[in-house]
């Protein structure tokens, strides 16, 4: 609970700070790299236990040495448009300093344009991943941090190539509620083992009273 207070203040600090100017568009970015991850379409994967492997490699097509600005990769996990209806907290914005398309990271890596082979990483889908459906996009950053292209697993409608992640919040909540239980129990055990030593107490004291005269 402290922590989602704290994400929502630094949620509204950032809306605060956030000055438009200049800002990247994701309209402004050309789609040059190819990006692919393991889950098939449809997929279902769990949060926490499975792995997705997410690789990437320049589109063959795209001039050459047009990825000579290239220094890093940032890989990313994102709602689709189907879980993203009715929430603002994931709504598509164009401008990137907005965006809350790409809510987690996958992985950052340093690009080589040298290396003209496919890159990848296996990453294990994090427990905090809401049920959903996703795709991954990958951003590519200059030397000045910032971005200067992309590619993704999914058309540029974010229509195909998803897949859903199921979340273990169920067993979080169930958790809670057990560890809340637990402590209230405690509490009434606690109260109740005084009210007993009480009630002990003053018998004792009575029959010696008693016994005393
Ligand atoms: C590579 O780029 C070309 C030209 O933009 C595009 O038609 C093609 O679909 C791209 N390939 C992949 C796998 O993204
Ligand atoms: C190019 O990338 C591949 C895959 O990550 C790696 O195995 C290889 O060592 C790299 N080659 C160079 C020259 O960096």
């Amino acid at each position: 609970m402290a922590s989602n207070g704290f994400l929502l203040a630094a949620l509204f600090l950032s809306c605060f700070l956030g000055f438009s100017l200049g800002n990247i568009h994701l309209s402004s970015l050309p789609r040059t790299l190819e990006v692919t991850a393991s889950p098939k379409p449809g997929q279902v994967l769990k949060a926490g236990v499975d792995k997705i492997r997410v690789t990437w490699v320049l589109n063959g097509t795209v001039k050459a040495g047009s990825d000579s600005s290239y220094k890093n990769i940032k890989a990313k996990l994102c709602y689709a448009p189907v879980s993203q209806v009715d929430r603002a907290w994931r709504k598509t914005e164009d401008d990137l300093k907005k965006d809350k398309t790409c809510q987690f990271d996958i992985v950052e890596k340093p690009y080589n344009p040298a290396n003209k082979t496919a890159q990848s990483f296996e990453w294990t889908v994090e427990r905090d991943v809401p049920t959903g459906t996703f795709f991954v996009r990958a951003y590519v950053f200059n030397s000045a941090g910032q971005e200067v292209a992309y590619g993704q697993t999914t058309d540029d409608k974010k229509g195909t190539n998803l897949f859903q992640i199921e979340s273990i919040t169920g067993r979080h909540v169930s958790l809670d509620i057990a560890s809340v239980c637990f402590s209230a129990f405690s509490v009434v055990s606690l109260f109740g083992f005084f009210f007993i030593d009480k009630r002990k107490a003053k018998k004792a004291a009575a029959a010696a009273e008693a016994s005393g005269h």
